[in-house]
């Protein structure tokens, strides 16, 4: 039976180590791609993909997260008081509805799938997306929209799926190809992190996942895996062992893997010029540094 996906995870629990020492005081999910949070974009994805209930995984230090959630009716005053009404509209975008967020614990970091077994109970028997907000994905249709545009009729599993260089697939969930129908593929395995000279293929998994339930009873059962991690992917996989369908998911888009610096700072000059507001003066400025390198060879 397929129905309709109206719950995501979040998991946002990681300790943000790369981003040192930014992140000794500020989760990582708060620092800014130009003004707007990386958490936000995650948020403005699944709203536009009909997610109604947000689910966080979230740990020790992560309170700024709950704060930026939460509605600022003093801020709100002063600006309207000042008749500052553009940004008093781009603040009043950011609310949630009473009771459209959770956020559960997850107390020990014992991996991905560990981090979303922890919601299994807001989750109960119901399909559900996963979105990791270090994976930011511009597109014209948001990525989790196609996925579930793609998933209505599909039904099963579904991860978005990206081509990655083959020397990089050791550091992805990676896809071993059944059926490539283009856009989908239907999988017939799954591997997590593997030796690049045993990667299956250089598709590799991307953060967002729509997922049958059936998912976190397998998280009941699997056993620690690479790193020493309660793996999503294994879980996933597990599926396609008990013969319930498992696709990939070509995304039309661009992901910036914000869990790396260099990432993160190409995001922030891709949203930065896509800015009508900024465009003009950094691109500028993305020249003249251009030139001058050149001038300098
Ligand atoms: C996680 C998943 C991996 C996936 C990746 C996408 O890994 O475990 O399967 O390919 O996200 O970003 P992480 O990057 O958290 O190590």
């Amino acid at each position: 039976m397929k129905r309709k996906v109206t719950k995501a995870i979040f998991p946002v629990a990681g300790m943000g180590t790369r981003f040192l020492p930014a992140t000794k005081s500020v989760p990582k999910e708060i620092m800014t791609l130009v003004d707007r949070p990386l958490i936000q974009y995650a948020i403005d994805e699944a709203r536009a993909a009909g997610i109604k209930e947000f689910i966080f995984v979230t740990s020790r230090g992560k309170g700024a997260l709950e704060d930026y959630f939460d509605h600022a009716p003093q801020l709100e005053q002063e600006l309207r008081k000042k008749g500052k009404t553009e940004l008093l509209d781009i603040v009043k975008s950011t609310n949630m509805e009473s009771g459209a967020i959770a956020y559960i614990r997850q107390h020990k970091a014992l991996g991905l799938g560990h981090a979303v077994w922890c919601a299994r109970r807001l989750i109960a028997d119901e399909p559900f997306a996963v979105i990791l907000p270090d994976d930011v994905i511009a597109a014209d249709k948001p990525c989790l929209q196609q996925m579930v545009e793609a998933y209505a009729e599909t039904g099963g599993n579904m991860v978005a799926a990206m081509e990655v260089a083959p020397e990089s697939t050791s550091a992805y969930g990676v896809l071993d190809v059944a059926d490539d129908m283009g856009a989908l593929v239907k999988v017939r395995g799954m591997v997590e992190k593997p030796p690049v000279d045993k990667a299956p293929s250089n598709l590799a998994v991307i953060g967002r996942y729509i997922l049958s339930p059936d998912v976190l009873c397998n998280l009941n059962k699997i056993k620690s895996g690479a790193g020493g991690e309660i793996q999503l992917t294994d879980a996933i996989a597990a599926e396609i062992a008990q013969n319930r369908g498992v696709y990939g998911y070509r995304f039309r888009g661009q992901r910036f893997d914000c869990g790396s610096k260099s990432g993160f700072l190409q995001a922030t000059v891709a949203f930065g010029l896509a800015r009508e507001d900024l465009r003009d003066d950094l691109s500028k400025y993305l020249r003249d540094i251009v030139h001058m390198d050149q001038a300098a060879e």
